[in-house]
């Protein structure tokens, strides 16, 4: 087994900052709208701020850092074979930034985050909590949009247990501790890689963008 010796920064704050406050927001978005906690009127300020964090990340998968960037983690299935098959030798690299296989799981835990926040929006329990575009949609949409929620809220749970399965994997079989990196930004490593960092002006710029962007849809529809 390679020893690390080195400490590389792989994470940028803003990336960091979106991933635990994504998290949290999840966890009360369950807590308030499946098990009562707070008014309904908290899920739907959580979801906004979910939504606004999204489209964030998606500006920053373009825009950001070399290590949030997508070209630099979604990689073809060839690529997640070779690292599948490299990972399963005795001496495996440790990944600066997701591996090609985390990456899909990145993915899929931002696409169902999406779906499950764009649903919201359109969301009925026919009685009294109404998402802010029902007004504008039919009521076969709404019907739609409300079942996709209720669906994918199950998705994004199995997305969720995945991912923590995973990264508790890699922590006991691999000895690859995954989160302190995604608190402190960095991470002890066998060989350094040369990263590009953005800068956190433009991370607190896209997000002033995304959450004006939500708060006019909201404002709109009322
Ligand atoms: C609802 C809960 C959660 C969601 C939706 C979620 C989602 C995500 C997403 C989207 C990323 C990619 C980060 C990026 O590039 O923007 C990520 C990475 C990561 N998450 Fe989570 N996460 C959740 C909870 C957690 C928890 C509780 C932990 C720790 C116990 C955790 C540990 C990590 C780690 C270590 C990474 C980096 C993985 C790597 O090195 O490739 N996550 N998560
Ligand atoms: C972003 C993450 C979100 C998550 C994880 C989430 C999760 C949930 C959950 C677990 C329920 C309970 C469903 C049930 O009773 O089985 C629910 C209901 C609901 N949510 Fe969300 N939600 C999110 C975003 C939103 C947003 C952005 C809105 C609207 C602005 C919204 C509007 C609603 C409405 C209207 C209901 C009631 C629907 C019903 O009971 O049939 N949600 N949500």
């Amino acid at each position: 087994m390679n020893t690390p010796t080195q400490t590389q920064r792989v994470w940028d704050l803003p990336t960091r900052a979106f991933h635990w406050a994504l998290a949290l927001l999840i966890a009360l978005q369950y807590a308030t709208g499946e098990f009562g906690l707070l008014d309904m009127h908290w899920h739907f300020r959580f979801g906004y701020v979910a939504l606004a964090l999204i489209g964030f990340r998606v500006l920053w998968g373009f825009f950001g850092s070399q290590t949030s960037r997508f070209r630099d983690f979604v990689r073809g299935p060839r690529a997640v074979l070779r690292y599948l098959r490299a990972r399963m030798s005795t001496n495996p690299q440790r990944s600066i930034g997701h591996n090609p296989l985390g990456g899909w799981s990145v993915l899929a835990l931002l696409g169902s985050v999406a779906v499950q926040a764009v649903s919201g929006l359109f969301s009925s329990d026919d009685i009294d909590t109404d998402g802010p575009l029902v007004a504008h949609v039919s009521d076969r949409i709404v019907k739609l949009m409300t079942r996709v929620h209720h669906w994918n809220q199950n998705v994004l749970l199995i997305l969720v247990g995945l991912h923590l399965v995973a990264v508790l994997l890699y922590w006991l079989l691999k000895h690859d501790n995954l989160i302190a990196p995604m608190i402190s930004g960095a991470k002890r490593v066998t060989q350094t890689r040369e990263l590009r960092f953005a800068n956190v002006w433009l991370a607190i710029a896209l997000f002033a963008l995304c959450a004006a962007a939500v708060a006019l849809l909201v404002w709109c529809s009322g």
